[in-house]
């Protein structure tokens, strides 16, 4: 009962524990594993850059350090989050810098092209479909533009025991790997995370041609 409520606010945050407490949890939590991803898309000040389900809105706020003459995207399926995010990164808001939108990743709300670095962790277990994620994702990064992918790993997700059997679908990073490639992306790689929290976590990255 415990596990399947924690899986559903991992899934998709909602109500005043998804709006208050695990936005927090997750910031908190998932700390490293956003470093890594971002540290992998090597950000440029003029980056046009989009973090899809930004639960929390950390990898926002991190990002906001280094891109300042580019702009700052959040997608998330949740209402919750989005409200949330309104309120967390309303400075970003108000300056212009970010725009938060309510939307699926296999209908981003961007057109094509429109986005130099797109950033996502502890997502992908939740999509309905990865293929047409991944695809969607792709679709909307400009030429030379860079996906990182942060995963926690098959062997750590099985250490959180029931929590992650009830709607996850785990993967391996080469699954993802491969996904990618067949999607045209190139220098795809893997990066193994050592952080104490990321131990176990990987970040997968594939640049546009
Ligand atoms: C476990 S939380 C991770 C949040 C944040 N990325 C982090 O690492 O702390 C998963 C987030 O992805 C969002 N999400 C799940 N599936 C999604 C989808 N298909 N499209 C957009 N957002 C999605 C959820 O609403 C939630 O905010």
């Amino acid at each position: 009962m415990l596990a399947r409520f924690i899986a559903r606010q991992l899934a998709d945050p909602q109500g005043l524990f998804g709006r208050t407490v695990m936005v927090r949890l997750l910031n908190r939590g998932n700390d490293e594993l956003i470093s890594g991803t971002l540290s992998a898309l090597d950000l440029d000040p003029a980056d046009r850059f989009l973090d899809v389900g930004f639960g929390g809105g950390a990898m926002i706020e991190k990002a906001a350090r280094v891109i300042e003459r580019g702009k700052l995207h959040g997608v998330d399926r949740s209402a919750d989050v989005v409200a949330e995010g309104r309120r967390y990164l309303r400075d970003l808001l108000h300056a212009g810098q970010l725009e938060l939108k309510r939307g699926d990743v296999q209908d981003l709300p961007f057109e094509d092209g429109a986005i130099d670095k797109l950033g996502t962790t502890n997502t992908v277990y939740f999509w309905d479909d990865l293929d047409a994620g991944l695809s969607e994702c792709i679709r909307v990064l400009a030429p030379n533009g860079r996906l990182a992918i942060g995963i926690t790993g098959p062997d750590k997700m099985h250490d959180f025991g029931d929590v992650t059997q009830h709607g996850f679908t785990i993967y391996r990073p080469d699954e993802l790997v491969a996904v990618l490639q067949r999607h045209g992306m190139v220098n795809t790689r893997v990066a193994i995370q050592y952080g104490r929290t990321s131990f176990g976590d990987y970040v997968v990255t594939g640049d546009k041609p």
